[in-house]
């Protein structure tokens, strides 16, 4: 079977390695790769950018129809703009990721990206990955996934991406990121235990490469696409 219009959805709290996963998952089926926490930060950004005052809520969520997002959905080479601006390195910032939950638990910022992303699932062939995929954007695609990863293996992973090392210094500096962060978000979606009907797979002792091959088994368990 080809993977042709198929939706796979991934949820999982931050150093999961859903991103890493989702990316590769999708290269290897032929799929298209839709990154929803870049969405939320990009927004974010826009909103930074405009001198928005993100506590106010009611503004934001007037401003966030208006916000001129496009993204480029190929695994290999994700893309995402605001209008013109090519925002993809500026939405790693540690002041977009420390600003970003005051934007993703307002109610109205969630309804018109959740929108936005069933747009994208509708056409099919997409591996969407975030924190509500599996339960409110793609609640009936026929792979949902998530991805957790033991506190420990979660931090150990983000102070990597950070500061380039696992050491304690780097850990304890993302401690207080991804916990807090994690706490936060999980407000608004329930990403820390899976929904019913949702395969959970728990790579706190896998590599990547066997991360991956557990949620490509699954596919192939779910739905025959090898
Ligand atoms: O996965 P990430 O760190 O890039 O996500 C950025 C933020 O957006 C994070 O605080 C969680 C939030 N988010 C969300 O609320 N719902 C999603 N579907 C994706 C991300």
């Amino acid at each position: 079977h080809a993977a042709g219009g198929l939706v796979i959805a991934i949820d999982g709290p931050s150093g999961s390695g859903k991103s890493t996963v989702a990316r590769r998952v999708a290269s290897a089926l032929h799929l298209r790769y839709l990154d929803t926490g870049a969405m939320y930060r990009a927004v974010t950004w826009w909103m930074l950018e405009n001198g928005v005052d993100l506590r106010d809520r009611g503004r934001v969520a007037s401003l966030v129809g208006e916000v001129p997002l496009t993204l480029g959905l190929d695994p290999a080479a994700p893309e995402i703009r605001v209008g013109e601006v090519d925002v993809a390195r500026a939405i790693r910032e540690s002041r977009i990721s420390a600003a970003v939950s005051a934007v993703a638990t307002n109610l109205d910022v969630r309804a018109d990206l959740v929108a936005r992303q069933q747009a994208v699932a509708a056409e099919g062939g997409v591996v969407v990955e975030g924190r509500d995929i599996t339960t409110v954007v793609a609640p009936d695609a026929p792979v949902r996934v998530l991805l957790t990863a033991s506190e420990e293996a979660r931090l150990a992973r983000r102070a990597h991406e950070l500061h380039g090392s696992a050491a304690a210094a780097a850990v304890d500096a993302t401690r207080d990121e991804v916990v807090r962060r994690d706490a936060d978000d999980s407000t608004v979606a329930r990403f820390l235990e899976a929904a019913d009907g949702v395969d959970v797979v728990d790579s706190s002792h896998l590599s990547l490469d066997e991360t991956v091959g557990a949620v490509l088994e699954l596919v192939e368990k779910r739905t025959g696409v090898r």
